[in-house]
């Protein structure tokens, strides 16, 4: 079973410049382990939160993580998490961590072991829709979509989550944002944000706009590009479509 914890983290990172970045985190810890029969818990709790404080945050906490003053060099959120992981040695007291998570702002960036890091960027667009099968008749089409038939469409704020997965570069990070939010804004935001995708799309012209082909189209927009920022290093991992908040989509490619 899983457990998970959340803490706040606040740290500077030396930049190249000579000034320094402020990284403001929720760390997210989660553990696996057996329940322990006599006391029905994975992990006590408040022994992981003072583990969590003791051993991680209050040594780095507003510090400048620049490997001076008894402080690790830390400067990329990749290499935090990783670094973090390290701190712990991969085990909350005899229970093995499985994923050190630093979430703030528009990413998301997970560890779990070994070489590789996984990095989400959180993006919005507005777009309209018509749920509307050709292969079905219109009062098949209205049983199944329901009022998302509605010959003149509806809106949706999308949440588009693309996460991407690799060893960091020489840089430390494992993609740079500003190239990631380049390529997601070409290829997906800027074409899609307030058009109509039936309507004004050729990558739906002939398709049913649901969720599910959305970040299947999504997949295919940004795979390449993505990968050939970084070739052979970095991979699209997943795309996730929320289309609202009480339901989402997956895909993890073919
Ligand atoms: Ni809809």
């Amino acid at each position: 079973m899983y457990v998970t914890r959340v803490e706040k983290i606040t740290t500077l990172a030396p930049a190249a410049d000579g000034r320094f970045h402020v990284f403001a985190f929720d760390l997210v810890v989660t553990v696996e382990g057996p329940v322990d029969p006599e006391h029905g818990m994975v992990v006590n709790l408040s022994e992981m939160k003072e583990t969590l404080r003791r051993d991680v945050v209050q040594r780095l906490a507003g510090r400048c993580l620049d490997g001076t003053n008894g402080t690790p060099e830390l400067r990329t959120p990749e290499a935090l998490a990783r670094g973090i992981w390290g701190m712990l040695g991969g085990r909350l007291g005899q229970i093995p961590v499985r994923r050190v998570r630093l979430a703030g702002g528009r990413s998301v960036f997970d560890y779990r072991g070994g070489d590789t890091v996984d990095v989400t960027r959180v993006y919005e667009f507005s777009a309209a829709h018509r749920l509307h099968s050709p292969s079905l008749t219109d009062e098949e089409n209205l049983r199944v979509f329901g009022k998302c038939n509605n010959p003149r469409g509806h809106g949706h704020n999308y949440i588009l989550e693309v996460t991407v997965r690799g060893e960091p570069g020489e840089t430390g990070e494992l993609l740079e944002a500003a190239t990631f939010d380049t390529i997601v804004a070409t290829e997906i935001v800027d074409r899609w944000d307030h058009r109509n995708l039936n309507e004004d799309l050729a990558e739906f012209a002939n398709l049913n706009p649901t969720a599910e082909e959305i970040a299947r189209i999504a997949w295919r927009r940004v795979k390449d590009p993505l990968e050939g920022s970084a070739p052979g290093r970095v991979r699209l991992h997943r795309i996730r479509i929320r289309e609202t908040d009480r339901n989402h989509v997956e895909y993890l490619g073919d």
